[in-house]
């Protein structure tokens, strides 16, 4: 029988491809290029299954093209706020995702963004290469402490979880969070983490906010400048989940009003573009979404992509179903 054919928008880690190019007719984006729409297109109408991941576009134009040959959309990441689900929902298309795996790798990339915004790490590592460093003394770059502070997590799930482990077992943080979303199972126990029963209690009690939500309707500028206003003017605004939830124009506003201290972003609306203002201030922490950017995490992702496509082809139940 013939293998099942298979297309990988990405470059995926090497261990991954071998295996891929072992069980499956695969094409490989050996480049690592950028994709086009018609190229998504063309490939949903060759392939019996195609791998998007985080950055391509599957919206409802792309998806409705006629003649599709393909059946799943295994996707190499958690979020797949990049596919329109109601369409594929429409189109009969499995979508399978890669959770549990980037739990830890991105929950440290959040720690390292509140460090970083908090001892305005970036700003000084900047300084220190323009050469314009003139010393210590009593009063340069003062900042905020971590230990002690108050950490309140939009979104209880598994990232934001570790991301307390971290912050109160290794930084002694005081633990706040509010969940968007009704509470699944949440294990707390040795967190002592209270919940808020609204954003606006989670704002104004926390000295570093960090968002853990999945971006989607619901969610997208969830912080505005509202909500800005209701932060602490010592707060910190972390974003490891996706850019949509966070309107920027309002944190460049409220960053450019010292309305709020600082913010570390990994993620940003429309990225890679990020707009030059947000390049230019000095309390905002920059970092290219490097959450689940270590070899390690990849791997399991693409893993954990490869063992749904396995499951999907042998008729098995798939072990990370989205819809
Ligand atoms: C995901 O998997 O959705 C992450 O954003 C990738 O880092």
């Amino acid at each position: 029988m013939n293998k099942p054919k298979v297309f990988i928008t990405r470059k995926w880690p090497e261990s991954v491809e071998a295996k891929l190019k072992e069980r499956y007719q695969v094409t490989l984006n050996e480049d690592d290029r950028p994709l086009s729409a018609g190229e998504f297109k063309s490939a949903l109408q060759q392939y019996d299954a195609v791998c998007p991941t985080v950055c391509d576009s599957f919206p409802a134009e792309v998806i409705n093209i006629a003649n599709k040959r393909c059946k799943i959309l295994a996707n190499f990441g958690v979020g797949y706020n990049h596919i329109d689900v109601t369409a594929a929902k429409q189109q009969g298309l499995v979508i399978t995702n890669t959770p549990g795996v980037l739990t830890h790798s991105t929950a440290d990339i959040a720690m390292t963004l509140l460090l970083m915004s908090a001892r305005r790490g970036a700003e000084g590592d900047r300084l220190v290469r323009s050469k314009q460093w003139q010393g210590w003394c009593p009063t340069h770059m003062l900042s905020s402490n971590v230990t002690g502070a108050t950490l309140g997590l939009i979104g209880f799930g598994r990232i934001a979880q570790a991301m307390a482990r971290k912050a109160h077992h290794g930084f002694d943080m005081n633990i706040i969070y509010f969940n968007p979303s009704p509470a699944s199972e949440y294990v707390v126990d040795d967190l002592q983490a209270t919940r808020c029963t609204n954003l606006e209690e989670l704002l104004q009690k926390s000295d570093f906010v960090s968002l853990h939500c999945p971006g989607n309707a619901e969610t997208k500028h969830l912080i505005n400048s509202d909500t800005l206003k209701l932060m602490k003017v010592e707060a910190h605004l972390i974003n490891t989940a996706r850019g949509d939830v966070v309107d920027t124009q309002a944190l460049i506003a409220a960053l450019k009003k010292q309305q709020i201290s600082g913010a570390g972003l990994d993620v940003y609306e429309g990225e890679p573009t990020v707009p030059d203002e947000l390049l230019t201030l000095d309390n905002v922490s920059l970092l290219p979404h490097l959450g689940s950017a270590t070899l390690s995490t990849r791997t399991a992702m693409g893993e954990k992509a490869l063992a749904n496509l396995d499951a999907f082809f042998a008729g098995k139940p798939l072990p990370d179903q989205v819809i």
